[in-house]
C-alpha cells in the first residue's frame, strides 16, 4: 500500500513513528503500508522505495522542510503535484485545519479520490464546510474517506457512532470536546481567572499560542458538525450558534459551583436538528462534567437510551492512533 501523507507537522509526524510500530500488524493482515511521499509548505519529498522515518524527522528538524531531503526532495512542489507524481493507494490529510472555509485541504482530498486514492483525514474543516461534496466524490470514484481523528482523538466517537446507527437511530447528541476550553474552566473553578488559566494551558502545551479556535467555541462547532454529518449529513459549521468563553467570569463558576453545578462547554446536536455551541450548567457528578483536559460524549439513542464516552481526548499520538485504526478499516472494506 502506497501512502502519500500531505502535512508534517505534530500529527504527521506522530503517524510516521507509530506506523513503523504498527507495522508487523499490518504485515500479519497482507499489507505492507510504505510512504512514498512526504509532502509539507515547503514542498514534497518522493521516496520510490518508502521513506526512512528516522531520516526524514531529522530532515525536517534540521531544515524545516521535507523538500530539502537530498533524496528525493522537491521544493516547491505542491500537494496536488505530489498526487499526480505519486498515485498513491492511500492518501493522509494532515495539514492545519483552516478557517472560514476548507481551505486547500478539500482540493487535496477531491484530487486524490479522483485519482483513485483512499483518503484518511484528520483536518476537520473539509468535513464541516464540506461533507456532502467530499462523500460524493468519494461514492463517484468508488474510494473510501474515514476521518476519526477529526473529533476526539485517540476516543473512539465516530466510530462508536457509526456501530450505534446500525439498528437504532441518534435522537441528541451533547458534548465537551474541546480539551483546552474544558482544562481553563476547570483551572477558574479552582480560583484562577481567565486569563491566568489560559495563561497555564499554554505553558503546558495543550492550548496554541492563537487559542482563538478553541475558546470562542469553533473547534467544538467543527465537531459537532462532524457528527451531525455523520449521523445524516447535510450540515454545515456556518449553522452552527456559537458562544465561546471567553466572557465567562470567576464569579459565573463559583455561583454554579455552590447550587451544585459546573459550567462546561457544550457541542449540541438537539432532537430538531439544530447545532449549538455554548457553555452550559452540568449537574456535578453528571456525565459530561469532565474535568480537565478530558472530552465526554453522550448519544441519546431512541432504543438503547443513553450511550456515553469519556476519555483523553487530542493529542498527536491519539490522533495518530486513530488515522492508523482507519487505514485497518480501509483495508478491511477494500478487502472484503
Ligand atoms: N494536534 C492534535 O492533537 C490534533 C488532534 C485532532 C486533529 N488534529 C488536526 O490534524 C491536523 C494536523 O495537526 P497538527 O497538530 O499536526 O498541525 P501542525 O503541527 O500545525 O502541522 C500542520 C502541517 O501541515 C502543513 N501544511 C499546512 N498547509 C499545507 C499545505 N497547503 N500543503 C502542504 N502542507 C501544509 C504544515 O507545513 P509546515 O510544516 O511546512 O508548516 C505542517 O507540516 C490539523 O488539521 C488539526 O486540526 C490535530
Amino acid at each position: 500500500m502506497r501512502i502519500l501523507l500531505i502535512g508534517f507537522g505534530n500529527v504527521g509526524r506522530a503517524f510516521l513513528q507509530l506506523l513503523e510500530e504498527e507495522r508487523r500488524r499490518f504485515r500479519k493482515i497482507g499489507v505492507d503500508p510504505k510512504v512514498v511521499g512526504v509532502v509539507d509548505r515547503g514542498g514534497a519529498a518522493i521516496f520510490k522505495e518508502g521513506v526512512k522515518t528516522s531520516r526524514i524527522l531529522e530532515v525536517k528538524a534540521e531544515k524545516g522542510s521535507v523538500a530539502y531531503s537530498e533524496e528525493g526532495g522537491f521544493p516547491q512542489m505542491d500537494a496536488l503535484e505530489a498526487i499526480s507524481i505519486v498515485q498513491p493507494d492511500l492518501t493522509i490529510e494532515a495539514t492545519s485545519t483552516s478557517r472560514g472555509g476548507s481551505g486547500p485541504a478539500l482540493k487535496h482530498i477531491v484530487k486524490a479520490l479522483e485519482n483513485g486514492s483512499h483518503v484518511v483525514s484528520a483536518n476537520k474543516a473539509p468535513f464541516a464546510y464540506d461533507y456532502d461534496t467530499v462523500m460524493r466524490v468519494a461514492l463517484s470514484r468508488g474510494r473510501l474517506v474515514k476521518y476519526s481523528a477529526t473529533v476526539g482523538g485517540g476516543l473512539p466517537v465516530l466510530k462508536t457512532l457509526r456501530t450505534l446507527t446500525i439498528g437504532d437511530v441518534v435522537e441528541s447528541c451533547r458534548g465537551v470536546l474541546n480539551a483546552t476550553s474544558n482544562y481553563i474552566l476547570t483551572l477558574m473553578e479552582e480560583g484562577r481567572s481567565y486569563s491566568e488559566a489560559l495563561k497555564l494551558a499554554q505553558e503546558i502545551g495543550i492550548a496554541e499560542t492563537d487559542p482563538t479556535m478553541d475558546v470562542s467555541g469553533m473547534d467544538t462547532a467543527y465537531k459537532i458538525t462532524i457528527i451531525a454529518n455523520t449521523i445524516e449529513g447535510g450540515h454545515s459549521v456556518n449553522e452552527v450558534e456559537i458562544t465561546g468563553i471567553e466572557n465567562i467570569r470567576f464569579e459565573d463558576l463559583r455561583e454554579a459551583a455552590s447550587s451544585g453545578y459546573s459550567i462546561r462547554l457544550l457541542g449540541e446536536f438537539t432532537e430538531e436538528g439544530k447545532l449549538r455551541v455554548g457553555p452550559s450548567k452540568l449537574k456535578r457528578g453528571s456525565t459530561l462534567d469532565v474535568s480537565g483536559t478530558l472530552n465526554a460524549v453522550e448519544f441519546k439513542m431512541r432504543r438503547a437510551g443513553p450511550v456515553c464516552l469519556t476519555g483523553k481526548g487530542a493529542g498527536p499520538f491519539e490522533t495518530a492512533a486513530a488515522i492508523i485504526r482507519d487505514i485497518f478499516e480501509i483495508v478491511e472494506e477494500a478487502m472484503r
